[in-house]
């Protein structure tokens, strides 16, 4: 794709200025947590380590927090979350549980309490916790800076080019339409298109006829599964296509609702889905839908296999802890199990539970199947992905998509942070 700069425009998020941090001396030292919307200031070098328990919804995540090199106070200001925190000092432990709009210090060396030079964090937003590789506290970069703007009814389009499996076009085309919101842009998809036939694509100008995208300013990102917001960064007065593969979950997370929306399924797909579901859970005869429990399960395989690209394939390992992950929280579980590779995922998948294979070879039946599921377990690619965000419920993948070393992994962000989505267990 040939790559055009379009103008430069300053930088509109810099208003926002979120930081994002990453500690990286201690990387791959320590199992860290990893908070998003979560806005940092004054932050120095930190050069002395503690302990602390972070609590969320109920689960302890430890955390290796590092003191602030003259600070022996953190300042946290908190919004829309019931949170509880514990600091084991050395001489107590201590725990301060919170609401939202609370403010609190807790101690960071045994019972000091000092507040001079605090480092505050503020929680702007909601916030996700998961446990990742590394130190890494991040915000959520605003990836888009604005929302719609109705009122210069501006009418320049974005058209994706879409390439690849049916993963990758739901990446192409729900990145054109996070830019165009928060743009006051408009997207263009050729009526003939999968995604048309699969999704309602409810604000999307679907036409009959795209040549005029031919006569698009194109504009190539950087990586293909990490955020460019070079990329992003254009006058809205003028008609882009972006390119190529724009898999970053930060293209389009401000407008993850609206998003939802053009991904409502086809009523004739989500018929047949249905009666698939019903069928299982009664055959199972272990509760009615509502007692259930479904994790859709997709098992990517095929051309990832022994791929000199760089591309790896979850583990029979993995597929052991992803099913106890769910078996130890819920009950009533059915595992829903899709793959290109079923003899491989027969004789790997756990055999003490309920699965089911689907073996609808249409591949819109098994995204809409998987996705009516509550929770999900991927393996690598964005198949999956896009199931598991589809399903909207619990989501686990596989940490290590891509070989180190290798081209693949060079498309991903040091910590594959832009690709997995906020609030997904990697393992
Ligand atoms: C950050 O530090 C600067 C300079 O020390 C200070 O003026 C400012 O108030 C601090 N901001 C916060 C949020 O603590
Ligand atoms: C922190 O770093 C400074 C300068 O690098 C050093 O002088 C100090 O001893 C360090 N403190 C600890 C507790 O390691
Ligand atoms: C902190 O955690 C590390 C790793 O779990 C452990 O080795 C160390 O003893 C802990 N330190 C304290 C003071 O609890
Ligand atoms: C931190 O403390 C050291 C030693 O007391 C001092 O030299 C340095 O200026 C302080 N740094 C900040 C950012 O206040
Ligand atoms: C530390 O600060 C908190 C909150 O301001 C306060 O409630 C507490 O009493 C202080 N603890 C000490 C030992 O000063
Ligand atoms: C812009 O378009 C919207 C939706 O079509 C319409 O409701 C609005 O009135 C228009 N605004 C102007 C200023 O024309
Ligand atoms: C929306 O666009 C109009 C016309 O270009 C502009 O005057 C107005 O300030 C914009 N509103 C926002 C919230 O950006
Ligand atoms: C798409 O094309 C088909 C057949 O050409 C036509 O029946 C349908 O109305 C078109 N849909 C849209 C949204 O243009
Ligand atoms: C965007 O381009 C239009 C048309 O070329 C121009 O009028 C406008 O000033 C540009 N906006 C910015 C912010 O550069
Ligand atoms: C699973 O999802 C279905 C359909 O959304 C819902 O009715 C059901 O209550 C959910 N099951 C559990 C255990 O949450
Ligand atoms: C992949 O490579 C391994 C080891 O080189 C080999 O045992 C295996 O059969 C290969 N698998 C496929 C699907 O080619
Ligand atoms: C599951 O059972 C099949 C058939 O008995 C067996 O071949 C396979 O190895 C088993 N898989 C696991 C993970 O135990």
């Amino acid at each position: 794709m040939t790559q055009k700069k379009g103008i430069v425009i300053p930088c509109l998020t810099c208003a926002f200025v979120l930081m994002f941090l990453v500690f990286q001396t201690d990387v791959n030292k320590f199992e860290f947590f990893k908070v998003f919307d979560y806005q940092i200031k004054n932050i120095t070098k930190r050069n002395s380590t503690k302990n602390t328990s972070l609590f969320f919804k109920g689960n302890s995540i430890p955390v290796q927090s590092k003191k602030v090199r003259n600070e022996s106070t953190t300042k946290i200001f908190l919004k829309q979350a019931k949170f509880s925190f514990t600091t084991k000092g050395k001489n107590e432990p201590t725990t301060r549980s919170f609401l939202k709009q609370t403010k609190l210090n807790f101690p960071t060396k045994g019972r000091t309490n000092s507040t001079t030079k605090g480092m505050t964090h503020f929680i702007t937003k909601e916030m996700t916790i998961s446990t990742t590789k590394g130190l890494i506290i991040s915000t959520m970069t605003p990836a888009i800076s604005a929302v719609r703007n109705n009122s210069n009814n501006n009418t320049h389009y974005l058209c994706p080019s879409f390439l690849g499996g049916f993963g990758n076009t739901m990446f192409q085309l729900a990145t054109h339409f996070g830019v165009a919101m928060s743009k006051g842009m408009r997207v263009i998809v050729a009526n003939n298109s999968e995604l048309n036939r699969v999704f309602r694509l409810e604000d999307i100008d679907v036409r009959n006829n795209i040549d005029i995208c031919k006569t698009f300013i194109s504009r190539g990102e950087k990586q293909s599964c990490a955020y460019d917001k070079n990329l992003v960064n254009f006058n809205n007065s003028q008609n882009i296509r972006l390119g190529q593969y724009l898999q970053s979950w930060k293209y389009f997370y401000n407008f993850r609702s609206q998003l939802k929306k053009q991904f409502t399924f086809r009523d004739v797909l989500l018929q047949e889905a249905k009666s698939k579901i019903v069928e299982t859970v009664t055959r199972f005869n272990i509760g009615s839908r509502r007692d259930v429990t479904l994790v859709g399960v997709h098992v990517r395989r095929g051309d990832m296999v022994n791929n000199s690209f760089g591309y790896d394939v979850a583990t029979p390992e993995y597929l052991t802890k992803a099913v106890q992950y769910y078996k130890s929280k819920y009950k009533n579980i059915i595992f829903i199990i899709a793959s290109q590779d079923i003899p491989w995922t027969k004789a790997n998948m756990p055999n003490n539970t309920n699965v089911e294979y689907l073996t609808s070879p249409k591949r819109e039946i098994i995204v809409v199947t998987l996705s009516l599921c509550n929770h999900t377990i991927t393996t690598v690619g964005s198949f999956g992905w896009w199931i598991g965000w589809l399903t909207g419920g619990e989501v686990t993948y596989f940490k290590w998509p891509a070989k180190e070393g290798s081209a693949l992994r060079k498309q991903y962000s040091k910590d594959y942070s832009d690709f997995y989505y906020p609030g997904w267990i990697g393992m």
